[in-house]
């Protein structure tokens, strides 16, 4: 009985594994990579090289993601002779996925993107992040500013060194008292044991709430404290962004299933720690000021990412040209907005000095 059961699970993984399409158009299957970085971990990346006298662009993707939430971008750089690099993040997709909480300090993160700039032999890129990936930007600025011509953050602005030195506890009661509700009140959940399981279990709500047709719902059903699990434990659904197809959002789920969410949260529990905050200490305080171009991309229906905190943030900590547009988007503003956000950066990057 027990082995009947074991081979109907196992078969019910196995045709998960192959529901992914081997192709995915934009992406060119022949120009992935995978590189095993100095700490061990591999990475993998697509890689698509520059026609000569482009630069490379570094697009880092946030949570709960992989390469893919690149598509509109690669499919509209790629065709300029933009050079790409696009990698799975630490904890997604083909990249290993550690369950250790302390894999994941910035300071780690940044050095493997570094190994793999090197590993393509490319010094000047453009580097663009959204969500996570916008304050691992923001930390390869810090640390590694010589590998970079210039930032471009997506939703989520510059995240200077201080940024999260206040407790998570205190962190959001100020929030509760300066917004109304707990922003950030959701890393509670995401940092508790069984978080995983319990987002694969009601999967589709997850993926409604997170990628959702009104962000207005965002502020009682995803961020404050509590809302989530409750959201999900009840299998709650809601109107999905028409953003994502349902093409792509049976890719995006399958990716992110394969090998589940235990390690995507250590993204969480590293801020509900002291991992973040010990980790910025090692921040040279001389490269907290941004001394290249930067862009900053807000997204002023997202009520997470508070569009008005990161322009503030990253209008203080630019020391060279700032180029801020604002959309009348939600999160997702390379999905939602993307032509938009394709030109505006087209237009940002055409006039660097690179
Ligand atoms: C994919 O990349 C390979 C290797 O560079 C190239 O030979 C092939 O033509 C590309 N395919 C498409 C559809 O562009
Ligand atoms: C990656 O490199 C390390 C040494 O840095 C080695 O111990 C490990 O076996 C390698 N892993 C893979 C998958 O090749
Ligand atoms: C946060 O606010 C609650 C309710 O007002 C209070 O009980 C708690 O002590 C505060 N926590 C911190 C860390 O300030
Ligand atoms: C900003 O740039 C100006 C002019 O290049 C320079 O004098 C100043 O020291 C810089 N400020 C910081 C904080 O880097």
């Amino acid at each position: 009985m027990l082995s009947r059961v074991l081979l109907a699970f196992s078969f019910v993984v196995a045709s998960l594994a192959t529901s992914l399409p081997a192709d995915l158009p934009p992406f060119n299957s022949s120009l992935f990579k995978d590189l095993n970085v100095t700490r061990g971990f591999t990475y993998h990346y697509y890689a698509s090289p520059a026609d000569a006298g482009k630069p490379t662009l570094v697009f880092l993707h946030g949570f709960p993601s992989s390469f893919y939430d690149w598509r509109h971008q690669v499919s509209f750089f790629q065709d300029k002779g933009y050079g790409l690099v696009v990698p799975d993040m630490l904890g997604y997709g083909g990249t290993a996925k550690p369950l250790d909480p302390e894999a994941y300090a910035p300071s780690l993160i940044t050095k493997d993107i570094i190994d793999i700039l090197d590993a393509e032999g490319l010094q000047q890129s453009v580097l663009i992040g959204h969500d996570w990936g916008a304050k691992i930007a923001s930390r390869l600025a810090n640390y590694f500013p010589q590998y970079f011509s210039s930032y471009a953050f997506l939703a989520v602005g510059y995240i200077a060194p201080d940024a999260f030195a206040l407790p998570y506890p205190e962190q959001n009661n100020l929030s509760r008292a300066v917004l109304g509700y707990e922003n950030f009140g959701y890393w509670d959940f995401f940092s508790s044991d069984g978080a995983d399981q319990i987002i694969l279990d009601n999967f589709d709500s997850f993926f409604d709430i997170w990628f959702p047709k009104d962000t207005v719902l965002t502020i009682k059903d995803l961020a404050p404290l509590g809302a989530i699990n409750s959201f999900l434990r009840n299998g709650r659904r809601v109107t999905p962004g028409d953003f994502v197809t349902p093409e792509e959002r049976t890719v995006q789920m399958e990716l992110l299933r394969q090998e589940g969410l235990a390690a995507p949260l250590n993204w969480y529990k590293i801020m509900t720690t002291s991992i973040e905050s010990d980790d910025d200490q090692g921040i040279p305080s001389e490269n907290a000021v941004l001394k290249k171009p930067v862009f900053f991309g807000a997204a002023l229906r997202d009520y997470i990412a508070i569009a008005a905190t990161y322009i503030a943030a990253t209008l203080q900590n630019s020391n060279d040209t700032l180029t801020i547009q604002q959309y009348d988007s939600g999160h997702w503003v390379m999905l939602e907005v993307k032509d938009k956000v394709n030109t505006d950066l087209l237009q940002w990057i055409e006039g660097l000095n690179y």
